[in-house]
C-alpha cells in the first residue's frame, strides 16, 4: 500500500509492543516499522496527558531518564492483510477430486483464490472459476452471484476437469452450472495447502468456505469439517489421516453454512449448519513484526501508565503500555482499571473519514493521516469489511494510530483527562486493564479500596463483569467516569487474549448488525450482545445505564434535590450548591455531553440511589439509544435524554458514584482544576478512600 499521505503531514514510523500490561521486571517488545528505514531515538515516558489541542490539557510527559534512552535501528515491517488457513506437509497425488462449497460475499474482476493445492489454484471473479497450475487451464464461466453457494468438483490426473454449481438464492431463481474439461495431465506434489489465499496476502478471497476434501483412487485423503473446534484457529481434518490446518488472520467463524435454513439459530445445536467460515481479504489481528527494542521494566518502577516515545527526524510514535504493581502488591489503594477493552473495540476507527456520525473527513493531526492512508492496519469494530460484513475482531497485534496522544479526545486520549486529574491532585494510583481483569477475574481487585473507570467502558467479558461485580460486593467503592459503560459484552480469543470478539446481536446502537442466526460468539460460545439484554443491564452495577448519544456539543446538569440529601453531604462540601454544574469543558463544552447514561429502575436501578444532578436542555442531536424504541417516531422533548450523576451504597460496605456522562472528565481541568466538577469528585475520592463503611440507608452503622 502506499504511503501518501493526505495534508501536511509526516508520519513514517509506527509501532505496536506485547505485551500491553505487565510487570516489573518483566520484558516488553517493542515491534517498530519506519517508512524511511533508519535510526531512531526511542525514551521511556510516564504519559499523563495526551490532549494537546489548543484547549486541551497538554501533552504532559515525564521521561525515565537516560538509562532508559537510546538510539534504535528501525527497518520497514510489512502489513500483510487477509485471513486464510494453511495445511502443511499434503502428501503427493497423481490423481484425484478436490471438491469444497463456496459463497462469494465480493466479487470482482481480480481473481481471488479459493484454494491452492501446493500451487494448483482454484480461482474466482466476477465471470467464472479457474483452475491453473500456471502451465495450463480449465475454466468455467458463469454469471456468478455473491451470496449464493456454490459447490465446485476439480478432478486432476491424466485431465483436468472443473464443474462449477450455483445454488439458486430462493424460490424464483434458477442454478446455474458449468463444466469444462481439457486433456492436460496434471498431478498435485507433496507440499503445502492454502484456503482463501495463494499464500499470505496473495489473492485473498472474500467469502465463506465450507466442507473442503479430497479423495484420491477412491479412499479419502483429507476431509476437512470447519463446525468442529469454532473456539479455536485450527480446522479439524476428520478422514483420520490428521491433516489439521491452522487459520490465520482470525477469519469469523460460527456463521452460517450452506445447510442453514433457519430451523437453528446457534451452532450449538445445529453444528452442521455452521460448517463455514467467513474470510475477509482484509481481516487483521496480527501484524507479526519483529521486534526492534526490548526493554525491561525497572523491578522499582511504579505502576502507571507509560509509553515509548520514538523520534526519528519529523516524524514521532507514542506506543502506551501499562505496569501493574508487583504480583500480590499493591502501590495504592486507588486503582485505575484502564477500558482497553473499548480502546480495542475504537482501534483504528475511521469513522471521522467515512462521512459517518462525524461528518466530513477531516485531519487533526499525523496520526490521523497515517489511518486514512493505510488501511492496511486493519479495522475496528465500528468498520465494515469491504464485503460488506461487520468487523467482528479487533487485535492489539498492530499498530493502532487512535491509543496514543496526540489523536483525538476518544477513549485512550480522553481518559487521559483522568490521569491528568490524578496527577495534578497527587493522588497515587495503581494501574490495571480489562485484560488483565478478563484474565485474573475478581481477585486481580482484590485490597483496592477504589476503582476509577475510564470515560468509556463499554465493552465488557463475562469474566470482566462478574469480577468486578463480586469486589464491589465485598465493600469496593467504584467510581464509573464515564458514559455508554458496561453496554455489549465480548469475548477473548482464548489461546491470544489480545484478540476481542464482538456479536453486535438483537438491538443496540450499533456500528453493524449481526446477520441472522449468527448471534453466538465463536469464543467461548456465549450469546452476545447487549449486555442489558443478556441479564445484567450496566444499571444493576453503577446504577445508571445508556439513554442518549449526540456529537453537536455538551451540557450542563442540574442541581436535584439529592444534593441536599444527608448521604451526599461529603460529595457536596464545599461545592458551590448552585443551580448547575459543568457548563463547561474541552469536550464539547460542558461535562454532559457524547454519550449518557439515565437512572432507571425499570432496568434495575437501586432505588435507594441519591440523583445529584441530571443533565438537561441538550442540543438536537442528542438522541435517545434505538434499542427503547419499538417503532420509529418523531422526536420531541424527550424526558429519558438525560446524564443522571448519582451515588448510592452497596450492602457490605462500599458505594457507586456514577457521572454519567462521557464528557464529565473534559471538565475536570477547567479553571486550572479548580471548579465544582473536579470538586466533587475529588471529595468522592477522598471519602471512597476511607475504610470507614458505607451504611445501607436505614441501617445503623455502629450495629452493622
Ligand atoms: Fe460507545
Amino acid at each position: 500500500m502506499s504511503h501518501e499521505l493526505p495534508g501536511e503531514f509526516t508520519k513514517d514510523v509506527v509501532g505496536y509492543c506485547v505485551p500491553l500490561s505487565l510487570r516489573p521486571g518483566e520484558d516488553v517488545a517493542f515491534k517498530l516499522s519506519s517508512y524511511r528505514p533508519g535510526p531512531a531515538e526511542w525514551s521511556i515516558v510516564e504519559l499523563i496527558s495526551g490532549d494537546d489541542r489548543p484547549h486541551g490539557t497538554g501533552l504532559i510527559e515525564r521521561g525515565l531518564g537516560e538509562a532508559h534512552a537510546g538510539v534504535v535501528e528501525v527497518d520497514q515491517q510489512a502489513l500483510t492483510p487477509g485471513s486464510f488457513a494453511r495445511i502443511e506437509d499434503m502428501p503427493e497425488m497423481e490423481e484425484g477430486v478436490f471438491e469444497i462449497w463456496v459463497y462469494p460475499t465480493l466479487l470482482r474482476e481480480v481473481p481471488q483464490c479459493i484454494a491452492s493445492l501446493n500451487g494448483l489454484e482454484i480461482l474466482i471473479d466476477e465471470s467464472g472459476v479457474t483452475a491453473t497450475n500456471g502451465r495450463g487451464q480449465v475454466r468455467v464461466v458463469l454469471d456468478l452471484v455473491e451470496r449464493r453457494w456454490l459447490n465446485l468438483r476439480l478432478a486432476f490426473g491424466v485431465a483436468l476437469s472443473l464443474a462449477v454449481e450455483q445454488s439458486p438464492g430462493g424460490v424464483a431463481e434458477s442454478a446455474g452450472q458449468g463444466f469444462e474439461k481439457i486433456g492436460m495431465a496434471l498431478s498435485v506434489a507433496a507440499g503445502t495447502w492454502h484456503f482463501a489465499s495463494a499464500a499470505a496476502g496473495d489473492k485473498c478471497f472474500n467469502g465463506r468456505l465450507e466442507a473442503p476434501v479430497v479423495t484420491s483412487r477412491g479412499r479419502v485423503i483429507a476431509a476437512w469439517d470447519f463446525a468442529q473446534a469454532i473456539n479455536t484457529q485450527r480446522i479439524v481434518d476428520t478422514s483420520g489421516n490428521a491433516r489439521d490446518g491452522e487459520l490465520f488472520q482470525t477469519p469469523t467463524r460460527a456463521v452460517k453454512g450452506r445447510r442453514w435454513d433457519g430451523t437453528a439459530q446457534s451452532y450449538h445445536t445445529a453444528p452442521e449448519h455452521y460448517a463455514a467460515i467467513h474470510f475477509h481479504e482484509d481481516d487483521f489481528t496480527d501484524a507479526g513484526w519483529q521486534d526492534s527494542l526490548v526493554w525491561r521494566v525497572p523491578d522499582d518502577l511504579a505502576s502507571g501508565q507509560y509509553a515509548c516515545k520514538v523520534v526519528q527526524g519529523e516524524s514521532e510514535d507514542y506506543i502506551p503500555f501499562f505496569v501493574r504493581p508487583p504480583a500480590g502488591e499493591r502501590g495504592a489503594d486507588v486503582l485505575y482499571l484502564v477500558p482497553t477493552a473499548t480502546y480495542l473495540a475504537y482501534a483504528n476507527q475511521r469513522l471521522q473519514f467515512t462521512g459517518g456520525i462525524f461528518g466530513e473527513p477531516t485531519f487533526h493531526h499525523a496520526n490521523d493521516a497515517f489511518l486514512y492512508a493505510h488501511e492496511d492496519v486493519g479495522f475496528s469494530l465500528y468498520e465494515y469489511h469491504r464485503d460488506g460484513s461487520g468487523v467482528h475482531f479487533s487485535s492489539r497485534l498492530r499498530p493502532i494510530l487512535n491509543m496514543k496522544p496526540r489523536t483525538g479526545t476518544w477513549a485512550f486520549n480522553a481518559d487521559t483527562h483522568i490521569t491528568a486529574w490524578l496527577h495534578e491532585r497527587e493522588i497515587s494510583f495503581d494501574v490495571m486493564t480489562d485484560e488483565d481483569l478478563h484474565v485474573d477475574g475478581a481477585k486481580a481487585l482484590s485490597g483496592y479500596r477504589v476503582v476509577i473507570t475510564g470515560t468509556h467502558p463499554e465493552y465488557y467479558s463475562t469474566s470482566m463483569r462478574d469480577g468486578l461485580s463480586a469486589w464491589l460486593g465485598a465493600g469496593g467503592r467504584l467510581m464509573y467516569m464515564g458514559g455508554n459503560g458496561f453496554y455489549w459484552r465480548i469475548a477473548h480469543d482464548p489461546d491470544n487474549p489480545g484478540v476481542i470478539e464482538v456479536r453486535r446481536a438483537e438491538d443496540g446502537t450499533r456500528a453493524w448488525m449481526a446477520e441472522p442466526g449468527e448471534y453466538y460468539h465463536q469464543f467461548g460460545g456465549e450469546y452476545g450482545g447487549l449486555w442489558r439484554r443478556l441479564g445484567k443491564p450496566p444499571n444493576e452495577l453503577v446504577g445508571i445505564g445508556f439513554a442518549a448519544q449526540g456529537f453537536d456539543g455538551g451540557t450542563y446538569y442540574r442541581v436535584q434535590e439529592g444534593a441536599l440529601d444527608p448521604r451526599a453531604a461529603f460529595i457536596v462540601e464545599g461545592v458551590d450548591a448552585g443551580e448547575q454544574w459543568g457548563s463547561f469543558g474541552n469536550q464539547g463544552g460542558g461535562a454532559a455531553g457524547e454519550e449518557i447514561d439515565r437512572w432507571d429502575v425499570s432496568l434495575g436501578s437501586p432505588r435507594h440511589a441519591v440523583i445529584l444532578a441530571s443533565s438537561e436542555n441538550h442540543r438536537p442531536g442528542m438522541l435517545r439509544v434505538k434499542e427503547e424504541f419499538h417503532m420509529t417516531q418523531p422526536l420531541g422533548n424527550d424526558p429519558k435524554v438525560r446524564a443522571d450523576m448519582v451515588f448510592f451504597e452497596v450492602p457490605g460496605g462500599g458505594a457507586v458514584f456514577s457521572t454519567g456522562s462521557i464528557s464529565y472528565a473534559g471538565s475536570l481541568a477547567h479553571n486550572n482544576y479548580d471548579n465544582e466538577i473536579a470538586r466533587l469528585t475529588e471529595n468522592v475520592l477522598r471519602r471512597f478512600l476511607d475504610p470507614e463503611p458505607f451504611a445501607m440507608p436505614g441501617e445503623d452503622p455502629l450495629r452493622s
